[in-house]
């Protein structure tokens, strides 16, 4: 099924392996081709993880974008996703939202969503990106290597979504956000550390070449980099991994 939602043009089903896959398959698909599905057999996640695409539970959609950026910026564009994700699902009633760097949208510290951006052969040189969205809509419960770490917007607003209106929702502030991006890449950087509280201050660990490190969140850089400051006093510059919180600074 072919759904209008300008810019976006959806190819909806009700089963797939995954949305990144099938865009994928779409060679040629102008940007904002988006596709979406009720489940997904083979959903992914970052780090090779697999992402629970249970039919009916959840938003799972993909889109083509093509950004107006200078490569080195192409990291900003799952920064940009968040904030969509983080508005849209604030306007679905989630309180009290956060962005853990890059890109999960949490709700008391559990993930609501989750976004990955592959890179698609571009026509004539013009790099593409699949942006690939999961947000957990309907989920009553979670299986166990889940259930610490995930939630939903039915567990925390305590009624069922909308899965159309949260797709509409998502892809309504991913069109003005993407537009903003394209001109004021600072305004999204902004935006991104107005709604993260892991953008500074938060005592946090990560693993760099191998080794875990821990500090201070400083900030993030113009291409997006998590900035921290380690007790030696040292920044480091964080581009990829997972990061984890050790306590709210100003905690007891
Ligand atoms: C993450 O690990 O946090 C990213 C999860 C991304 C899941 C979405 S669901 C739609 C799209 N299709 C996939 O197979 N994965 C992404």
């Amino acid at each position: 099924m072919i759904i209008r939602c300008p810019p976006f043009t959806i190819h909806h089903y009700p089963t797939i392996g995954s949305t990144q896959d099938e865009l994928k398959r779409l060679v040629g698909a102008p940007e904002f081709t988006c596709v979406t599905a009720d489940e997904q057999t083979a959903g992914r996640g970052r780090r090779a993880r697999a992402w629970l695409s249970t039919p009916g539970d959840g938003l799972y959609l993909s889109v083509l974008l093509r950004p107006a950026l200078p490569p080195e910026l192409f990291p900003l564009v799952s920064l940009m996703a968040a904030v969509a994700v983080a508005e849209a699902v604030t306007g679905q009633g989630a309180a009290p939202v956060d962005i853990k760097w890059p890109n999960d949208v949490l709700v008391g510290e559990r993930k609501l969503s989750g976004i990955l951006v592959e890179g698609a052969s571009g026509v004539a040189g013009a790099a593409r990106v699949i942006l690939g969205i999961g947000v957990n809509l309907n989920h009553r419960g979670f299986p166990a290597e889940l259930a610490a770490t995930a939630t939903s917007l039915a567990l925390v607003t305590g009624r069922a979504a909308d899965p159309a209106a949260c797709r509409d929702e998502v892809l309504s502030r991913l069109a003005r956000w993407y537009e903003v991006l394209g001109r004021d890449a600072g305004a999204v950087r902004a935006r991104w550390a107005e709604l993260s509280s892991y953008a500074r201050g938060a005592e946090v660990a990560v693993t760099l070449d191998g080794r875990r490190v821990v500090g201070v969140t400083d900030g993030i850089t113009e291409a997006g980099a998590l900035r921290l400051r380690t007790p030696g006093g040292e920044v480091r510059t964080v581009l990829a991994g997972e990061v984890s919180r050790l306590r709210k600074s100003g905690d007891a």
